[in-house]
């Protein structure tokens, strides 16, 4: 048996196109364009190429982007007052700041600073809050990438049993809260969970997102099971080969028995990007009152 690939790049390529042609009509009638702050402090290379391609992106559907590379001495202060330049610049309707951010600034402060309606990460503890509560709130894009590659190969998700790995605050506890909602039935394990093996076993929907190369193997997975890969790890290079790109899971091994399976590269990644285009825009139309505010 050979698994579905779930091909993350084409269905990011056809959500693009779909927010290009929604933010020409968004503008075409009086809107404006919808702008995006990225805030990179340092030069983490890793984040470099993220924040370069999410301008990249940003301007190729017709929004603004609005670039702010910071050194990586920034006190938490300095970081403080753009943010705060940003909450109250109209042009600017969505703000992410990269992380991780450098050891002299608290994450948390910088997180909650963000205006909860410009948060087009779903980072704030309102909106994570409200996505505990189940209203609507700006949704994290790597959860929603990752439910949108889902849905791709299984609309109705009722009664699935879904095991997600890795219980952090950008990916674990977001999608579960995501899974829960589509009235799957949700275990979260981590790295102190007791045999990981035999919980992953029972999963009909494995989410990895643990940040550890190929660790989910192909028997932890269940026959037929549709798994998604968070992960994107980098194999230490070997002599004169560059290391190559990994999810959490060992591909070649679960291919033989997964239903469907994202792969690592051109799976849920290129999603994130494409999710957070989508989220700029919906912030766009509900500070213009376009849209229903979360409310
Ligand atoms: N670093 C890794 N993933 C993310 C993300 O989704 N958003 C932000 N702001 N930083 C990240």
């Amino acid at each position: 048996m050979t698994a579905t690939i779930i091909d993350g790049k084409s269905i990011a390529e056809r959500l693009r196109q779909q927010i290009a042609a929604d933010v020409a009509r968004f503008t075409a009638e009086g809107h404006g364009v919808p702008g995006l702050a990225v805030v990179l402090v340092g030069n983490d290379p890793a984040s470099e190429v993220y924040v370069g391609s999410k301008a990249r992106q940003t301007t190729a559907v017709g929004m603004q982007s609005f670039e702010h590379r910071l050194p990586a001495e920034t006190s938490q202060d300095e970081l403080l007052t753009l943010i705060a330049r940003l909450n109250k610049d109209a042009a600017v309707d969505g703000i992410l700041v990269q992380l991780p951010l450098p050891a002299q600034i608290d994450t948390d402060r910088i997180v909650a600073a963000v205006d909860p309606a410009k948060d087009v990460d779903g980072f704030h503890p309102e909106n994570a809050g409200r996505l505990m509560r189940g209203l609507p709130s700006l949704l994290p894009c790597t959860p929603l990438g990752a439910m949108l590659l889902l849905r791709s190969v299984a609309t109705n998700l009722q009664g699935m049993h879904a095991v997600v790995v890795g219980r952090s605050n950008i990916v674990g506890k977001p999608i579960a809260q995501l899974l829960l909602q589509a009235d799957c039935t949700v275990t979260m394990t981590h790295s102190r969970s007791r045999d990981l093996p035999a919980l992953c076993r029972q999963a009909d929907i494995l989410v990895a997102a643990v940040g550890r190369p190929q660790m989910v193997r192909g028997d932890w997975i269940k026959p037929g099971a549709i798994v998604i890969d968070v992960g994107i790890n980098r194999l230490p290079a070997q002599g004169t080969t560059k290391g190559r790109l990994v999810g959490d899971v060992a591909f070649d091994e679960a291919v033989h028995v997964a239903g469907a399976i994202t792969p690592v590269p051109g799976g849920v990644g290129p999603m994130t990007i494409a999710c957070l285009l989508q989220n700029t825009l919906q912030a766009a139309r509900e500070r213009r009152g376009l849209a229903k505010p979360a409310a």
